[in-house]
């Protein structure tokens, strides 16, 4: 262990997670520092600035920025000076977007909820009719359940468009998805490399469909079963993922679906219902040098 030098915990906000994987490293003795990205000044084409000069070319970061665009930014430019970044740019870009982990997930054999592309109101209301109503609108980038509508019949998809389209261009790409039949909870499995370190049901809040618990939803532990932690290890893999948060819903009659996979995961409630390890796994994953 120590073998990839300094830890840098990259962060815009410091939630639950970031503290206890600074905590969780700081245990194990490690050289562990918090790196505020809104100090971060990267010369694309020399060294790294950050004030005076934190980085001497030696260090492993844990991306941990909630902010998608500097999350995947800052990764990029940090990949391009040869660091290791958890997770890697070619996560952060396929996991931060819901169509591309989509494309992913199927490719790779995994089973998602079915879903289209659309970029008209014309063909949005073609792409709903094919699902069946309800169905699932879903913008390809955010979190939290924030912007994912549930769409009942024809009148709210023509509004919802109508409303999309006076929004940034990102908005105007349709990620629609049937609107799956499942028990009131989902799934939140923590993968590190070829591990699930824990899960949880989250069941949806206040009669709620969205089971988010930014939303005010419950959790209990779920236990892993050898096919979830095969799931949950391929869908990881399939978005060249390290550390990931893989959702999924349990289908009546396909099993287990994989509607998201999380780049830059929250884990307080599986740390506080299901493994209360789970941040000092995360940094041992890390500190061996992933794989
Ligand atoms: N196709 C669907 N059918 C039924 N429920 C869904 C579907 N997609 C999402 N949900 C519910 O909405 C929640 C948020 O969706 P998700 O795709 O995970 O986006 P977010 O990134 O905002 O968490 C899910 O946890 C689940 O409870
Ligand atoms: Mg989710």
């Amino acid at each position: 262990m120590g073998s990839v030098g300094r830890l840098y915990i990259l962060y815009d906000l410091v939630r639950w997670e970031e503290k206890a994987l600074y905590e969780a490293a700081a245990r194990k003795g490690l050289d562990v520092r918090m790196l505020d990205s809104k100090d971060i000044l990267i010369d694309l084409n020399g060294g790294m600035l950050h004030g005076s000069s934190v980085c001497d070319g030696s260090g492993t970061f844990l991306q941990r920025c909630v902010g998608y665009f500097r999350n995947l930014h800052l990764t990029a430019a940090l990949e391009g000076k040869g660091y290791r970044v958890v997770n890697p740019f070619q996560c952060s870009v396929i996991a931060g977007n819901k169509l591309f982990a989509h494309i992913a997930l199927v490719r790779n054999g995994i089973k998602a909820p079915r879903s289209m592309l659309a970029f008209t109101q014309d063909t949005v209301l073609k792409a709903i009719d094919t699902l069946g109503y309800p169905a699932v609108l879903k913008p390809t980038v955010g979190s939290w359940g924030r912007l994912i509508a549930l769409i009942r019949d024809r009148d709210a998809a023509e509004a919802i468009v109508e409303d999309r389209e006076h929004m940034f261009p990102l908005y105007q790409i349709y990620y629609l998805q049937e609107y799956v039949k499942r028990p009131p909870r989902d799934i939140r499995a923590i993968v590190a490399g070829e591990r699930v370190l824990g899960a949880i049901y989250r069941y949806s809040g206040d009669g709620r469909w969205k089971t988010n618990m930014a939303l005010g939803g419950r959790a209990e532990p779920c236990p892993v079963s050898s096919e979830l932690e095969d799931v949950c290890v391929r869908a990881c893999r399939a978005v060249n993922g390290e550390v990931v948060g893989v959702d999924l819903m349990e289908d009546e009659a396909r099993g287990l679906l994989v509607h998201e996979v999380n780049p830059t995961t929250e884990f307080k409630n599986v740390a506080r219902v299901a493994n209360q390890r789970i941040a000092d796994e995360i940094v041992e994953y890390v500190m061996q040098g992933g794989g």
